[in-house]
């Protein structure tokens, strides 16, 4: 409410199983609730299986959010093992045929939320942006950090700026990673051209 109060344009919900959600788990639920000073609302799905995401995204629609967003960037070992979030990024190919999934399966828009790579021998956001511009996703939000990172070192917003500049890429592209205040936001923005700054840990503890 704070972060929505004082401008911020779009917000996502935390990301949220589709495994869970369609085992109806209670967790994952209650995180669909949307609030009307919420939106516009993005509902964050996360999992490995095309067939659940492709479920999830179904109930998640009837929720009522403005657009469903894909987390193809969560790092975290309990996730990636389970072939979901950050994982997908060493899979390009059932990357897009996950997303293209969703993509049918909803009316709304689909957005996805990554990473610049698996690692650093293995930085492919440009394959990966350009494949689910094709299959049709409406924005990219890219965190300059690869997977290995997790959130150690500063974020390399220099790739960031090469997806948003290369002609083929006609999306929205959001830029993350480190914007802790207005100015920093607004230089970032302007020497990498994005459509937009995502904000993460800066918004918590002391907004
Ligand atoms: C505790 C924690 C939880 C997070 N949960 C999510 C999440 O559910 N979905 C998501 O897209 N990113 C999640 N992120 C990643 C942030 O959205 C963001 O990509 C990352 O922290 C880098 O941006 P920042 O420097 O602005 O925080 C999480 C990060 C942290 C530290």
């Amino acid at each position: 409410m704070l972060c929505k109060q004082h401008g911020a344009d779009l917000m996502f919900t935390e990301f949220i199983s589709s495994e869970g959600l369609i085992r109806k788990a209670a967790k994952g639920i209650k995180k669909l609730d949307i609030f009307a000073a919420e939106r516009p609302v993005g509902i964050q799905l996360f999992g490995g299986s095309e067939d659940a995401m492709e479920e999830a995204a179904r109930i998640a629609e009837a929720a009522g959010p403005e657009l469903i967003d894909i987390n193809y960037g969560c790092p975290v070992h309990k996730v990636v093992s389970k072939g979901a979030g950050a994982c997908l990024l060493q899979d390009v190919d059932k990357m897009v045929r996950l997303t293209e999934k969703v993509v049918k399966a909803v009316k709304l828009p689909v957005t996805v939320k990554t990473r610049l790579g698996w690692n650093e021998a293995t930085k492919n956001i440009m394959e990966v942006a350009e494949r689910l511009q094709d299959v049709g996703i409406s924005a990219l939000s890219i965190h300059g950090r690869t997977r290995a990172q997790l959130y150690k070192g500063p974020a390399d917003w220099t790739l960031i700026g090469a997806v948003k500049n290369n002609p083929r890429i006609t999306i929205p592209i959001f830029g993350n990673g480190d914007i802790d205040g207005p100015e920093k936001a607004m230089e970032y923005r302007e020497r990498y051209g994005v459509d937009g700054i995502m904000i993460g840990r800066a918004s918590i503890g002391h907004p």
